[in-house]
């Protein structure tokens, strides 16, 4: 067993390590302030190779594989957490174009997005009533002689503010009488151009006013009666439960790196902060209680590494990764929680201030238990997979 990483790795992990602390860390603050991701920054960061991080080269992608991929999300996710989701919600949609897209519709979306050209990619398959269950989605496509109709409402897109391609999911199985009956049989997946439809059928809703991730855009979108052509559709019509499921799979490493990477910054800072801040006449680093919360953070942190790299490297060797990448996210986005709230006790009065980065730390990563599947359906998925 090898646990070094390779030139490619080495080198991804460098260019996000830098980028993110002289580029993305800066901006933290003000795009939280905001409410805005910095789309200046996206396009550095999609220049430098970090959209497509895992997509063939002829594609635009950097052709790295997943595990460079979780390694670059980590290090965006230290700087900057709505940050990292943005960048990886937009690899998620990249890789699902470049395996299950026509080769007109590889062509024309990964380019743009790995260059940086489009600024983001958003992934709508939740809605108001299908969220932990998407195959009891409402939405709805029927096929017109021009193409297909989608009706519905779709809830948590990430992205939806500033995103240029969308991919959403529908209901065609025009045998079903009854559209509110669950069923993840008839779904399917389309590939849907901001440019290209009508914002009043298309049209991206409220932004969610979030606990954390405020730079991250969460919105809702509305299908009114969304006209687009037939070539829309992404992989089989039918077929669109399934390439969720896979597509989710390899999203749920990219949630689970970006834990590591709030868990990790948090550590940092609280060890820094124990180190520096001196109470009965010495730093309280040296009192053994404090000392056991560095030790323990630093134990799960490497321990959700381990479950992390390794189903990163069991997707980009081909392995089936469902068990593995649900136990990396459940794990990753519980430790990182643990670190993050350990390490805000360490700055005591001071951790529950703005003034302090731990307290941003401890709001963003909260998310990570609920998006992209909550820890409950982690441990559903891995209970089952036996
Ligand atoms: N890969 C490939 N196929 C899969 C699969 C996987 N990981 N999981 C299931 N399937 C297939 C099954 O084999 C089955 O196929 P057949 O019908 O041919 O047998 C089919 O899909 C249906 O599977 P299930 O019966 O297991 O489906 P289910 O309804 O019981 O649901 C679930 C399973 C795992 C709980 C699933 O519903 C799930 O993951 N729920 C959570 C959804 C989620 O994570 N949502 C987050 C959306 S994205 C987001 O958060 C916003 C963002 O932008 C960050």
């Amino acid at each position: 067993m090898d646990f070094e990483l390779n030139d490619t790795q080495k080198l991804i992990q460098a260019t996000a390590r830098e980028l993110a602390r002289k580029v993305v860390r800066p901006l933290a603050r003000d795009m939280e302030a905001s409410e805005a991701v910095d789309t200046a920054m996206l396009r550095a960061l999609a220049e430098a190779g970090l959209v497509g991080v895992a997509v063939q080269g002829d594609l635009g992608g950097a052709d790295a594989g997943a595990v460079a991929y979780a390694l670059a999300i980590e290090e965006v996710a230290k700087a900057c957490a709505s940050t990292a989701v943005t960048l990886a919600v937009t690899n998620m949609v990249c890789e699902v174009v470049a395996r299950f897209g026509s080769p007109a519709q590889r062509e024309r979306v990964c380019p743009r997005l790995c260059s940086g050209e489009w600024r983001a990619a958003s992934f709508a398959l939740s809605e108001p009533e299908a969220g932990s269950d998407p195959g009891s989605m409402r939405t709805t496509a029927t096929r017109t002689p021009a193409g297909w109709v989608l009706r519905g409402a779709k809830q948590w897109v990430t992205n939806g503010a500033i995103a240029d391609v969308f991919v959403v999911w529908a209901r065609t199985d025009s045998s079903a009488t009854n559209v509110h009956a669950k069923s993840t049989k008839g779904l399917s997946c389309f590939l849907i151009e901001r440019a290209e439809v009508n914002p009043s059928e298309f049209a991206v809703g409220r932004h969610e006013d979030k606990m954390g991730l405020r730079a991250s855009s969460t919105t809702a979108l509305e299908l009114n009666e969304c006209h687009i052509p037939p070539e829309a559709v992404l992989g089989a019509v039918g077929d669109g439960f399934r390439i969720a499921m896979t597509a989710l799979d390899g999203g749920r490493i990219g949630i689970a790196a970006q834990a590591l990477g709030v868990g990790e910054r948090a550590l940092e800072l609280g060890v820094r902060y124990a180190r520096e801040r001196s109470q009965f006449g010495r730093p309280i680093a040296e009192f053994q209680a404090l000392q056991r919360m560095i030790a323990d953070s630093r134990t799960e942190l490497d321990a959700a590494r381990l479950l992390t790299l390794r189903a990163a490297w069991g997707k980009q060797t081909q392995k089936g990764v469902t068990q593995e990448s649900s136990m990396a996210k459940l794990f990753a986005s519980e430790a990182a929680w643990r670190v993050c709230n350990r390490m805000l006790q360490i700055h005591g009065g001071y951790g529950y201030t703005r003034e302090f980065d731990v307290e941003r730390l401890w709001r963003d990563v909260r998310v990570a238990q609920i998006y992209e599947g909550t820890s409950e359906i982690q441990r559903w998925v891995i209970a089952r997979s036996f």
